[in-house]
């Protein structure tokens, strides 16, 4: 029963698919997500000890072990696995795109476990963006195209419900323009492995004289505008008097002739 107990554990997690075939053999199938050029483990816990196993890729041996021995590694895994003999868990370091395949662990002690690996690009920061209409500021978070994962990311926002309504898809929020507009809103991007977060200050989405934050701005540019506009003035009308005054000079001088 010992592939029971060992499936028993893998069922905890989440996405496992176990079957139960007959004569107590179970069979589970755990999906796995390693990052290109770091290291994955798949996970094995069995209540028996291993005596001996085998590591299988797509049906290729990868390493094979039994008690008494070394670990037999094979290309083009040699010095990239890790067997822990005790656990009988795998590791591979370095990863690499063309790992991704089916990953089985064959034993006795344990039944057949099979993992599916996925190797995934390191999760880049999203890049927000925004959209003006009339009456909304449509938020946009992008991870690049390139992301080779990208289908499998989800996005959340750390924006209040009244705020933020939901847009077309959950890498996008609809604001109403009328709101406060000197808040940030944050977008997080979860990858099977990893997330990360970026902020926009939505005051910069609109132009200053649409911003609510243009009342915080009042004192702090108009005083200066009118006072310079004063100054302006009366520096024209000053100049405007010596001017004339200037222009009157010669006729009262000639007058007083
Ligand atoms: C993985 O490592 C190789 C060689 O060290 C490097 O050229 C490549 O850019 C790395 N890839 C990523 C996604 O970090
Ligand atoms: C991973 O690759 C780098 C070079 O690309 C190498 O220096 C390092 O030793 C490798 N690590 C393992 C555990 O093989
Ligand atoms: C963000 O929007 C600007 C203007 O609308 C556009 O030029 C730019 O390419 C966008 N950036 C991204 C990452 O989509
Ligand atoms: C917006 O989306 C979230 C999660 O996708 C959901 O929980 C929420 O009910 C949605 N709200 C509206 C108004 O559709
Ligand atoms: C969300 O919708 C926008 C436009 O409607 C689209 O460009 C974008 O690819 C969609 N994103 C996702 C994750 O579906
Ligand atoms: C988003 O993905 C993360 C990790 O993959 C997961 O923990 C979280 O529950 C997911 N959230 C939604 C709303 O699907």
């Amino acid at each position: 029963m010992t592939a029971g107990s060992a499936c028993g554990w893998a069922a905890g997690v989440l996405g496992v698919v176990c079957l139960a075939l007959q004569f107590d053999s179970i069979s589970c199938h755990f999906p796995m997500f390693g990052t290109v050029n770091q290291s994955v483990t798949f996970p094995v816990s069995s209540s028996a000890p291993f005596t001996e196993i085998m590591w299988t890729k797509n049906r290729d041996k990868v390493l094979e072990w039994e008690a008494g021995s070394s670990v037999r590694v094979f290309p083009p895994f040699v010095g990239r696995v890790h067997l822990d003999t005790t656990s009988g868990s795998l590791t591979i370091f370095n990863l690499t795109y063309s790992d991704e395949a089916d990953y089985k662990l064959d034993s006795l002690s344990s039944g057949d476990i099979l993992f599916t690996l996925k190797v995934i690009d390191p999760l880049p920061s999203p890049t927000l963006n925004c959209t003006l209409a009339a009456e909304d500021i449509t938020v946009n978070c992008r991870i690049p195209e390139s992301y080779n994962f990208i289908q499998h990311l989800n996005y959340s926002w750390n924006c209040f419900p009244a705020l933020c309504k939901n847009g077309s898809n959950m890498s996008e929020v609809v604001i109403k323009r009328n709101n406060d507009l000197s808040q940030e809103i944050r977008c997080t991007v979860n990858s099977p492995l990893s997330k990360q977060t970026s902020l926009l200050v939505l005051a910069t989405c609109v132009p200053a004289e649409n911003s609510r934050s243009r009342f915080a701005i009042i004192p702090a540019v108009v005083i200066p505008l009118v006072a310079g506009v004063i100054f302006l003035a009366v520096q024209k009308r000053f100049s405007a008097m010596w001017q004339r005054n200037r222009e009157n000079r010669p006729q009262l001088t000639g007058a007083s002739r």
